[in-house]
């Protein structure tokens, strides 16, 4: 029997509905949450403050390993605060721009490596929910419980496209769709860690399950693999 706090893994592609099963989970049981896209979010906005290009893969890693990020929680805000530098970027880090450059520093090997660390130091009693693409397979390989979280291509691009039309962008849903496709591609096809269900992990399509069915099947597997 582990003797560590207990990790529940959840990861799959975007608009799977992942964040909203995560910050349920965390709530739920009480336990830490880790957004760890938000990380490398932060890292494509350190790299445009300080001017480094994302092509620079040296570069990229040095911010990596130093990057100066703080993730608060607190009663009064729903979610985390993301601060980086002693400047709020909880907003900042959900660009269009910030997803891109979020997007090409994740494919960096030596970047990921960098970040491995601070990511496993989540992992605190009385537990942890971490939210993301490898964090079964790569990140953490020995947690209790892996989910992973997908829908068909068509509904996350509904679910964005409902998202935008508030925000008045103008993108047009077919725009919307081929977007999460060749987000799907560079995810799933890249050389490091590419996005694939771990090999014990029970796989959810959130397609035609409501937010609630998906909390209950996941708080039933929790329950089922960390009660002893
Ligand atoms: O989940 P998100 O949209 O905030 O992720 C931002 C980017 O980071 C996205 O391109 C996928 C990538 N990512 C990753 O490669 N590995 C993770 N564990 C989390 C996110």
């Amino acid at each position: 029997m582990s003797v560590q706090a207990p990790i529940v893994t959840v990861d799959g592609p975007s608009g799977s509905g992942k964040g909203t099963i995560c910050k349920l989970l965390a709530q739920r049981f009480g336990w830490h949450l880790l957004d760890s896209g938000a990380l490398y979010r932060v890292l494509g906005l350190a790299a445009e403050h300080h001017g480094v290009d994302l092509a620079d893969e040296d570069a990229l890693e040095v911010l990596a390993a130093h990057l100066d990020v703080q993730f608060k929680s607190s009663a009064e805000s729903e979610g985390v605060q993301v601060v980086l530098e002693g400047e709020e970027v909880t907003a900042a880090i959900r660009t269009e721009t910030c997803s891109q450059a979020a997007s090409v520093v994740a494919a960096i090997g030596k970047v990921r490596a960098a970040l491995l660390e601070r990511q496993r130091a989540f992992a605190e009693e009385p537990g942890l929910v971490a939210d993301g693409r490898d964090m079964g397979t790569v990140v953490f390989p020995q947690a209790d419980v892996k989910i992973f979280l997908t829908a068909s291509a068509e509904e996350r691009a509904n679910r964005r496209y409902k998202q935008l039309m508030h925000k008045d962008t103008g993108a047009s849903l077919q725009q919307v769709l081929d977007d999460i496709k060749a987000r799907d591609d560079r995810d799933m096809n890249r050389a490091v860690a590419p996005l694939k269900p771990a090999k014990d992990a029970l796989v959810l399509d959130s397609t035609v399950l409501t937010i609630d069915e998906v909390l209950e099947r996941v708080v039933q597997e929790v329950n089922s693999k960390t009660s002893s």
